[in-house]
C-alpha cells in the first residue's frame, strides 16, 4: 500500500522544471532563434516551467582558450551567469541550424565552455533547423561528439525542422499548413518526453554513483 501511495504522490506532484534553451545560430535573424522562442513559450505557458534562452547570436560567447581552461578568474567571470543557469537547469534543449552540414562554431564553442559540473547526466533534446531539406547532419554530429566529457544525455527523440521559413511562425500551429501542424505536435511530444527524462535523471544524479573524480573524462 505504501509503495502505491508513493507512486500516486510522485505522479501527481507537479514540479516546476527549469530548461535551458540554447539557440545555436550566430545569425541575429536566425530561424533557429525563432524556433527556440516558440519552445520557450511552450515551456513557460503550457508546461508551466522556466525556460532560459541562451541566444548565441545576441550574446556571443568568447572563444574557449587556455586561460579559460586553467580557470583564470577574469576568463571565467563572463561564463559565471551562464554556468549558473545551466547548473540550475533540469534539462537542456539544443536548437542548432545546419551550416555546411555541421553545427555552427558557436555551438562547438559552447560545448567547450560548459562542463559535466553544469550539464552532466541531464537530459537534452536536439532540435535542428534547415531552410531546405537538411537538418540530419547536426543531429548526428551532436549525438557523436558533444556528450563525451560533458556527460549530457541526449534523449532518443529529436526534432528536425525543415523548410524552416514556412513553419513555427506563431506560437500555435497554422491549421492550413499540415507541416506546421505536424511539427508543433511532434515538438510538444518531444518536450513532454524530455520532462519525464528530466524527472528520471534527477534520481541518477542523486544516486551517489557518479564519480567524476576517478573518471573525469569519458572514454
Ligand atoms: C553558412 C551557412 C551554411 C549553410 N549550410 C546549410 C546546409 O549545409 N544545409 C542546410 O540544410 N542548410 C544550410 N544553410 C541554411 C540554413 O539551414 C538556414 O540558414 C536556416 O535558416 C537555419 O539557419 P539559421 O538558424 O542561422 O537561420 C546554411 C546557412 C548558412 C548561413
Amino acid at each position: 500500500v505504501s509503495s502505491l501511495i508513493d507512486k500516486v504522490t510522485i505522479s501527481s506532484f507537479s514540479v516546476v522544471m527549469k530548461y535551458t534553451i540554447l539557440s545555436g545560430s550566430q545569425r541575429t535573424q536566425a530561424q533557429s532563434l525563432k524556433v527556440a522562442k516558440v519552445i520557450q513559450n511552450i515551456v513557460e505557458t503550457e508546461m508551466k516551467s522556466e525556460g532560459y534562452l541562451l541566444d548565441l547570436a545576441h550574446h556571443p560567447l568568447p572563444l574557449y582558450d587556455d586561460e579559460f581552461d586553467q580557470g583564470a578568474p577574469e576568463a571565467k567571470k563572463f561564463w559565471h551567469p551562464f554556468g549558473q543557469h545551466l547548473k540550475e537547469s533540469d534539462a537542456v534543449i539544443v536548437v542548432s541550424p545546419e551550416w555546411n552540414g555541421m553545427v555552427p562554431p558557436a555551438v562547438k564553442n559552447f560545448f567547450l565552455l560548459t562542463s559535466k559540473d553544469e550539464i552532466g547526466h541531464k537530459p537534452s533534446l536536439i532540435v535542428t533547423v534547415s531552410s531546405t531539406r537538411g537538418g540530419a547532419y547536426p543531429v548526428a554530429e551532436l549525438r557523436m561528439s558533444s556528450y563525451k566529457n560533458t556527460r549530457l544525455c541526449y534523449i532518443p527523440e529529436h526534432v528536425i525542422v525543415r523548410d524552416a521559413k514556412s513553419v513555427f511562425n506563431a506560437v500555435h500551429p497554422d491549421s492550413n499548413n499540415s507541416d506546421d501542424v505536424y511539427l508543433h505536435g511532434r515538438l510538444r511530444y518531444a518536450l513532454k518526453l524530455l520532462e519525464q527524462y528530466a524527472k528520471a535523471l534527477s534520481h541518477v544524479r542523486g544516486s551517489g554513483v557518479i564519480d567524476h573524480v576517478t573518471y573525469a573524462n569519458g572514454m
